[in-house]
């Protein structure tokens, strides 16, 4: 039988030495784990075996000022040092110091105010992704502040509740800036969403997947498209961790911020989840399932009800897709069931009514690729063309709706879809209708190779200048990426 696993790893073997490579477009900071390397003395420090530390919860952010109708932040970029592999101090940049990056709550139809400092070496741009946000705010891949300057992000949240995220888009630098933990939640709740008896409290657990490659220090390394190398998988920032749970639902708000992993999660025992939203907020309706998939970027809002286990049962939550061996992998984190809790939570069976796709006016079709044949520096293209920030790709009619066909082009390569400004729906994925997890309001898609799936999208909001890319994002910072403009 063919699995997915076997068709990742596979491409990934069969490419192999080529991808690895990124020559000119490798971005800067290698030095600088090479550097911590030397430093650090002769102790390897080991991945520990799976389930020996305990998973934490994300911190909140809190504003300095909530006056004048807004909410109002101050976030410092910065270097730090965080325990992630246990024994280790590794050097990390975060946001505000948390690795993984914090949490940000936000209501729609109230401002979010956020002034960043950039306090590490680099230029960085800060990318509210999902966010429904002018072109001035949208943290775009040539609009960066330099070190030792701020910037200020207004975020309007004229949007639905959505669970988004925020990370860097700093060109060519992206990639490695979110591997080295420049990523946060930014989850976005209305009265809609919030009148629904779903897990809340800290029965409603926000985590971030992603994976890593540590050196012998216990230090990150950053090699451009590293397919092979990032191994260690780390869930809210510690490596296959345990997370006590009482015998109860609760709702699991994932991200999967890895820059090129694909996670397809199930329980150990075969156990159903339910799945209550994606990228876009809620489903209109929740269903059953024994998987779930995610794309780099891609959240799903899941809900397991451990009430049907007894107290002292660990289910562990697997990943079944490569690269990397189930043993390396397989394991993302532990549920320890340790105590009986009442539960008043409750899934309705109608979680939202979206409105039906308007009538499209427009058809694009759109190839993602990037060279296969071997070649040292391969380039990410977008209909054949590497990204130039001065060219504008798609000219749109601002308050129209349009259909676009995205086919990922490559044989061995999987790739993602990510449009800036918009929520799409998924149509159609090889011309079947989308399945359940895709019913919804979408931001990033997944094309394994060959695939198509054909989107609709309304830009009747703001004008102007963005990006859509694929959100693996080395590959999207080896060219993969291309403008539309609305006017
Ligand atoms: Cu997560 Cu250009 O975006
Ligand atoms: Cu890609």
């Amino acid at each position: 039988m063919v699995t997915r696993r076997s068709v990742l790893g596979g491409a990934v073997a069969a490419t192999g030495a080529s991808l690895i490579t990124g020559g000119a477009l490798m971005p800067l900071l290698n030095a600088r784990s090479a550097q911590a390397a030397d430093g650090a003395g002769p102790r390897a420090v080991p991945v520990p075996p799976p389930f020996s530390v305990r998973m934490p919860t994300l911190p909140v952010l809190s504003p300095i000022s909530t006056l004048g109708g807004q909410d109002t932040y101050y976030v410092t970029i910065k270097e730090v040092a965080r325990e992630i592999l246990p024994g280790a101090q590794t050097k990390v940049l975060t946001y505000d110091g948390h690795f993984p990056g914090p949490v940000l709550r936000a209501r729609t139809g109230r401002r979010v105010v956020v002034r960043h400092r950039n306090n590490i070496t680099m230029p960085v741009a800060v990318h509210l992704h999902g966010g429904n946000v002018s072109p001035e705010n949208d943290g775009a891949p040539m609009d960066t502040f330099a070190p030792g300057t701020a910037r200020t992000y207004t975020y309007l949240n004229q949007q639905p509740h959505a669970p988004l995220w925020f990370h860097d888009h700093a060109h060519h630098m992206e990639s490695e800036h979110v591997y080295r933990g420049l990523s946060g939640s930014y989850l976005l709740t209305d009265d809609i969403e919030a009148a629904l008896p779903l897990p809340a409290g800290q029965y409603e657990v926000p985590i971030a997947l992603r994976d890593a490659r540590f050196d012998e220090a216990g230090q990150l390394v950053y090699v451009m498209d590293d397919v092979f190398g990032r191994t260690t998988i780390l869930a809210n920032g510690r490596p296959s961790p345990y997370f006590q749970v009482a015998a109860r639902k609760y709702r699991f708000r994932l991200l999967n911020s890895s820059n090129m992993r694909f996670f397809q999660l199930r329980l150990s025992d075969g156990g159903q989840m339910i799945q209550i939203g994606s990228d876009g907020g809620l489903l209109e309706r929740p269903f059953t399932t024994d998987t779930v998939g995610l794309s780099p970027a891609e959240r799903a809002d899941v809900v397991i009800d451990f009430s049907r286990y007894p107290v002292g049962t660990k289910i562990v939550l697997e990943n079944t897709l490569g690269p990397g061996t189930p043993d390396q992998v397989g394991k993302v984190l532990r549920f320890d069931v340790v105590r009986t809790a009442s539960d008043p939570s409750r899934i309705p069976n109608v979680l939202r009514t979206l409105p039906a796709p308007a009538a499209a006016t427009v058809q694009r079709h759109i190839g993602l690729s990037m060279d296969e044949d071997g070649r040292p520096e391969p380039r990410g293209l977008m209909d054949g063309r590497v990204w130039d920030a001065d060219r504008i790709d798609q000219t749109i009619a601002h308050g129209t709706s349009e259909i676009w066909t995205v086919t990922n082009e490559n044989k061995i390569a999987p790739h993602n879809f990510h449009m800036h400004l918009v929520q799409f729906r998924v149509l159609e994925r090889n011309g079947a209708p989308a399945g359940p997890a895709e019913a919804g309001l979408k931001d990033t898609v997944r094309l394994f190779p060959g695939e198509t799936v054909k989107l609709h999208a309304t830009f009747n909001t703001y004008r102007g200048t963005y990006v859509y890319h694929c959100h693996l994002l080395d590959h999207s910072a080896m060219g993969m990426m291309a403008n539309f403009r609305i006017r």
